[in-house]
């Protein structure tokens, strides 16, 4: 073992039962530089698990192609192991903490043998800050350090800041795949059958065993900043979000900040980094952060954001400089692709990524590539890891410690029918009500069928580290802390079609139409009429500059039908009901002036 560059007898105490559990042969503290990176990057290239891409075309860049059993988060085995299983909630799979603990130990007793068992004490939050929060990682990939050195900020400088005796979230992982004397190596180790995802909210601590990809392994973001510190922030009275943060610059030189909440992968990275039409240049979007926020009362109530992150692990097809310049500018250098296709110039391609595929490509599967071959080159959930420093529209506060004032949040789903493009909720308790109702149709960003329509209150389904119900009693609570200050609430829907199946809204930079209406509202600047969901622009309410859309288009966009929309919330109950007794009053009661506004 190198020597221990900290004197946390706590974080020590740990680390040695750690190796004495799963043996493995070395052990590596990890410091964040430069010249570690560089050493990584090279073990994993030169052990088959990693590709250096063209350095002309992508400097510093990897690829990487995972087991294909081994390919997205593991909902079904993802567990909250908080003492009793009505703490944990109906939404989310619970075992006794005792029981799981027993069965990891059991798996991971000898798991890292032959291994590099790396630590690496990492900061959500911009190391230092009040907001942020400490978390140590042992793994035995070195693929999950140089990915965390991008995700969030590793090494030295968070263990200065720990100190001796500073508290920190213990997160332990392991690819699950010892290897025997004389046993190769694979390129992409993992154990399917055996993996295991299991959060101890009152411990704050994660156990992670037997994946390597994204959210299951790189455990400073689902885990730790949403799962964890949802929990956390129930605790000490602030929230945890599934929400990106976004900043605009008005023409008249005013800047605004909103958070929004869309499911995974609607969208949300697209909306983070919005490019506005050429018509309205002269408004600005910045970007603070695309997955996650973290909202705090600041000494006047005023909710601040920060994102606990440091880079973007973001969904790679569909992403192309006509979807999100920013996000292909992000990953020009110094990213990771994963489960990508590659050129024959040592480049990466995506469905998506430009209108006319190359000739040949090897593709995630490591197999030769044509056109005309029936099989999708990349794997839909591939993605690439990007430092958010190389964002072009980066807001120059995304490390600010004491994060932005938050005057909007902004809920959106997935719907083709019934839900209009924008509207904005009666209050706090009724925003809640319609956050609590988030649905969208999935994606391939979880397990599950393509296209049902699967409830997300809050796009936090797979991420609330406890109670569902006492997650939205918090909501109302928090409210109540904001007072005068709370952000507005308003919901979205890019997605809705027309009557020929295609989508009403042009969406991408589009979208900002309706950003600046949300943010025009806030400021008192922009008019409304009353509707059944709450208020909603008139056609002369939107800038237009640009964009010839039919007032009878938007008309239809934005209708309700009462009858339909009467029944969706009809279809709350059963969910509500499921929440037993926890499901606070208030969303009944929101949910009946709804119905009432639809009568
Ligand atoms: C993500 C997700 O990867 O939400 O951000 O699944
Ligand atoms: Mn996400």
């Amino acid at each position: 073992m190198s020597r221990p560059p900290t004197q946390h007898q706590d974080l020590l105490a740990w680390v040695g039962q750690v190796c004495a559990l799963c043996q493995p042969d070395h052990v590596v503290w990890c410091d964040g530089s430069e010249e570690e990176d560089r050493r990584l990057r090279q073990v994993m290239v030169e052990s088959g698990s990693a590709l250096r891409l063209n350095e002309q075309k992508r400097p510093n860049c990897l690829l990487v192609r995972s087991d294909p059993r081994d390919v997205a988060r593991v909902e079904k085995r993802t567990f909250i192991c908080s003492r009793t299983k009505e703490e944990a909630g109906p939404t989310n799979n619970w075992e006794d903490p005792a029981e799981m603990k027993a069965k990891m130990s059991g798996l991971y007793a000898g798991c890292m043998r032959r291994r590099t068992m790396y630590i690496i004490p990492f900061s959500m939050g911009p190391v230092g800050s009040k907001i942020a929060r400490i978390g140590v990682e042992i793994t035995d990939s070195p693929y999950v350090v140089v990915n965390m050195r991008i995700m969030t900020r590793i090494g030295q400088r968070v263990l200065e800041v720990l100190g001796p005796d500073g508290s920190y979230v213990k997160c332990l992982h392991s690819v699950g795949r010892p290897l025997a004397d004389g046993d190769k190596d694979v390129p992409w180790p993992c154990n399917p059958e055996n993996t295991c995802v299991a959060h101890f909210p009152e411990e704050r601590l994660i156990m992670s065993y037997g994946s390597g990809y994204g959210g299951n392994a790189l455990l400073g973001k689902k885990c730790l900043a949403l799962r964890i510190a949802s929990a956390i922030g129930r605790d000490e009275g602030w929230m945890a979000e599934h929400m990106l943060i976004l900043g605009l610059e008005t023409p008249d030189g005013k800047k605004s900040y909103v958070t929004a909440a869309f499911p995974s992968a609607c969208g949300k990275t697209n909306f983070a980094m919005l490019v506005p039409p050429a018509a309205l240049k002269d408004y600005k979007v910045t970007t603070v952060g695309d997955d996650i926020a973290w909202i705090q009362p600041g000494p006047d109530g005023t909710p601040r954001a920060i994102n606990p992150e440091a880079g973007w692990f973001g969904v790679a097809p569909g992403t192309s400089y006509r979807t999100n310049p920013n996000a292909m500018e992000s990953c020009r250098k110094d990213s990771i692709f994963t489960n990508v296709a590659l050129t024959d110039d040592g480049d990466v391609w995506w469905e998506g990524m430009t209108e006319e595929p190359p000739a040949h490509l090897i593709s995630w599967l490591g197999e030769d590539w044509t056109p005309g071959c029936g099989r999708p080159s990349s794997h839909p959930n591939a993605r690439f890891t990007a430092p958010a420093r190389n964002c072009p529209c980066i807001d120059p506060e995304w490390e600010n410690p004491h994060g932005v004032p938050i005057d909007a949040i902004i809920f959106g789903g997935r719907r083709m029918n019934d839900i209009p493009l924008v509207f904005e909720t009666r209050d706090w308790n009724h925003g809640t009500f319609v956050g609590a109702t988030l649905a969208s149709e999935q994606t391939a960003a979880a397990e599950g069928k393509v296209g049902a329509l699967r409830r997300d209150p809050m796009a936090m389904l797979p991420f609330c580290g406890y109670h569902m119900g006492d997650y939205f009693r918090h909501w109302l609570e928090m409210g109540e802390t904001f007072g005068a200050k709370k952000p507005r609430i308003f919901h979205v829907n890019w997605f809705r079609k027309d009557g020929n199946g295609k989508f009403f809204w042009p969406g991408f930079g589009e979208n900002l139409r309706v950003l600046a209406w949300i943010v025009a509202r806030c400021r008192g600047e922009a008019a409304g009429r009353p509707s059944a969901l709450g208020t909603m622009p008139d056609y002369c309410d939107l800038p237009w500059e640009g964009l010839d859309y039919p007032e009878k288009r938007f008309g239809a966009l934005m209708s309700e039908d009462s009858a339909t929309l009467a029944e969706q919330m009809h279809s709350n109950d059963e969910f509500f009901a499921n929440l037993g007794g926890k499901c606070p009053p208030e969303l009944k009661a929101e949910e009946a002036k709804t119905l009432e506004q639809l009568a």
